[in-house]
Parts: C-alpha cells; sequence; structure tokens
C-alpha cells in the first residue's frame, strides 16, 4: 500500500507540475480528490488494514494528501500572479500616446490675459502684490474715503457674507482694498500691480458678469503728479494693444482719487468710437493719511481695469458670457 501511496502522489504531482493555467488547475482538481481520485480510492481500502497498518497507512495517506494541497495552493498563487501581470500589461494606458495628435489643455483665456498685464507691467518696474476675496467694510470701502451713505455700500452692489456683525464682512467688490493693504504693510516707494477676482450683485450681460477680475495699480512716492498716470497708461496700452490702439483720460469720480479719470482706449473693431476698461486717477490724501502715509511728502497714482473687458478687446470677444460658460469651441480659440 505504501508503494501505491507513492504512486498516487507522483501522479498527483505531475498533474500539477503540468497544469500551465488555471483554467487546468480547475479541471485537474477532480483526479486530486475527487471521489474516483487515486488517494481516495487508497482511503477507502484502509478499511481492509490491520489496525496498527491502518494507523501507518492513515498516517501517510494524510501526509501525501497535505503536501499535494500544498504543492496546489503554491501553484495557484503562481498561476494567479502570473495572469494578473498579463491583465495588468493589457490594460495599461499610456497617457501621453492617449494625447498624440489631440489638443493640449492651455491655460483660460482670462488666465492668459492676466500673466500677459503683469509680464506688461513687471516689464515697467512693478511688482505683483495680492489680497484676500474675503474683505471687511474698511479695507472694501471705509479707507476708501467711502462716505457711510455710499450707493456702492447699498445691497444691490455688495455680495455680503454671513460673518459678524451684518454687512461687515463681503466678498470685495473691487481690487481697489490692496492698495490699501500694501500701504499699511509697506513704506513707500510703492510699484504695485494685484490682478484678482471680484465680486457684484450685478446681472449678467454682454458686457457685466457678477464675478469678473482687475487689476489695480498703485504708485506711491515723492513727486508723483498726474503726467506719470498717462505716461504709464499710454505705454501700457502700447506694449498690451499694439501701435494702432490710443488711449484718453476722462474725467471722472471715486472717492478714493482726486481728481480721477476714466480710462478709455479706440475700439479696435471701429464699432464705437471709445471703450471705458477701468478708472483711475490721484491717490486721495485722506487714503494716504488713512495708511499712515504723509500726504504732505507723497503723492500717488492708482488705477482699476477690468481684466474681462481688456481681454474681450483685444481678442474682440463680442459677448463677455462666453468666458464663463466654459463652451471648449469658444476656449479652444485662444
Ligand atoms: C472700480 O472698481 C475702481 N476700484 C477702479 C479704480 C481703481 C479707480 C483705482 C481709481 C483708482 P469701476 O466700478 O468703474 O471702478 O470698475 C472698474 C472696471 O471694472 C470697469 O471699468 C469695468 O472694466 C470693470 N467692471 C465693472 N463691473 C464689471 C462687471 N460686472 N463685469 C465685468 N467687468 C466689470
Amino acid at each position: 500500500m505504501r508503494q501505491n501511496i507513492s504512486d498516487a502522489e507522483a501522479e498527483a504531482k505531475g498533474l500539477i507540475a503540468s497544469a500551465d493555467s488555471l483554467e487546468k488547475l480547475r479541471e485537474i482538481e477532480p483526479a486530486l480528490f475527487g471521489k474516483k481520485a487515486a488517494l481516495g480510492q487508497l482511503k477507502r481500502g484502509l478499511g481492509g488494514l490491520e489496525p496498527d497498518e491502518r494507523r501507518e497507512m492513515g498516517q501517510a495517506l494524510n501526509a501525501a494528501r497535505q503536501q499535494i494541497q500544498q504543492l496546489l495552493g503554491d501553484k495557484r498563487s503562481t498561476l494567479e500572479t502570473a495572469a494578473r501581470r498579463v491583465q495588468l500589461e493589457a490594460e495599461r494606458l499610456d497617457l501621453t500616446e492617449a494625447n498624440a495628435g489631440r489638443a493640449w489643455g492651455h491655460q483660460h483665456l482670462i488666465s492668459q490675459t492676466t500673466q500677459r498685464l503683469e509680464d506688461v507691467f513687471v516689464g515697467m518696474g512693478f511688482e505683483v502684490a495680492e489680497g484676500p476675496e474675503v474683505e471687511d467694510d474698511w479695507h472694501n470701502f471705509g479707507s476708501l474715503n467711502f462716505p457711510d451713505d455710499h450707493p456702492a455700500r447699498a445691497m444691490q452692489d455688495t455680495l455680503y457674507v454671513d460673518l459678524n456683525e451684518p454687512e461687515s464682512t463681503m466678498l470685495r467688490t473691487h481690487t481697489s482694498p490692496v492698495q490699501v493693504r500694501t500701504m499699511l504693510n509697506q513704506k513707500p516707494p510703492i510699484y504695485i500691480v494685484a490682478p484678482g477676482r471680484v465680486y457684484r450683485r450685478d446681472t449678467a450681460d454682454a458686457t457685466h458678469f457678477p464675478v469678473f477680475h482687475q487689476i489695480e495699480g498703485l504708485v506711491v512716492d515723492k513727486g508723483i503728479t498726474m503726467a506719470d498716470l498717462a505716461g504709464v497708461l499710454d505705454e501700457f496700452t502700447r506694449a498690451y494693444f499694439g501701435h494702432d490702439i490710443e488711449s484718453r483720460l476722462r474725467p471722472s469720480f471715486f472717492p478714493f482719487t482726486e481728481p480721477s479719470a476714466e480710462y478709455d482706449i479706440t475700439d479696435p473693431n471701429q464699432r464705437t468710437g471709445w471703450l471705458e476698461l477701468g478708472g483711475c486717477g490721484m491717490v486721495h490724501p485722506n487714503v494716504l493719511a488713512n495708511c499712515g502715509i504723509d500726504p504732505e511728502v507723497y503723492t500717488g497714482f492708482a488705477f482699476g481695469f477690468g481684466i474681462d473687458r481688456l481681454a474681450m478687446m483685444r481678442h474682440e470677444v463680442d459677448d463677455l458670457r462666453e468666458m464663463y460658460t466654459n463652451d471648449l469651441r469658444f476656449l479652444s480659440q485662444f
């Protein structure tokens, strides 16, 4: 019987060794442990043996069975690992391959415009500053010389944040609070631009959106005059729009500049003559004083342009809303 056990064991080992797939391994399993398997039949033959021999042969049979089970388990895990490797290789996705021949994504027109504007001003010696989009009343209005009853503080313009006292915290309505934060943190000479997102309760139309972008400019130094402002804006217009476009300053009003002006450029599409792109002026002495700068010693100018409108003008976009609908047919043009 011992010989029969080793024969059955050898045969089982041969079967396991020859199985080269998980499927084949499943197929041979009944031949190893099923009712008709050699080991099973030997086990049934134990009944006819003497007790001592039965015990001995029973142990030998169990040992053989355990060894075969161990071999089967090892073989199964080897085949599983191999199968997983084959599957992974088949499912491998080459992302660079997927992109071949297709358009790459790129920055949104507003981001491109912001970077171009920064480049122009950095080229003129300005530094880039930034400030928070959630502001308090003092930074957004009070320090900028807005009287308490100024209409821009009314609910129709400002989106308030439900925090602290009612109407004390808001989404900034312009980038001008960055002027204040810069002057509070830095002694003159100051030459900065501050691009960023701003918010107003404006209804969306072809030239307005409730979320839009501005770029603020601020210069504070000794002996700065309105001529410096005009010179910088002329230089900027040529650098950003090219030589065919002219700019002009038109008298206007802002509480934080005196005198104040509106900055217009000639319409590149020759439709309406002049187009308003932003406000500017000489920094009001009250604003300098509010920020701890002596208006008897220093003067300055500031400007604030709508980035979305600058992009519209330069790229002949008719409707500002197109910038925010994320239609790839529109976005991929730029
Ligand atoms: C201001 O916001 C001033 N802070 C600008 C300024 C800065 C003046 C420094 C003087 C000194 P105004 O509200 O006019 O000004 O907005 C400036 C520009 O933002 C507008 O000329 C326009 O180009 C753009 N703008 C205003 N509202 C919207 C809107 N809803 N959607 C898109 N662009 C807008």
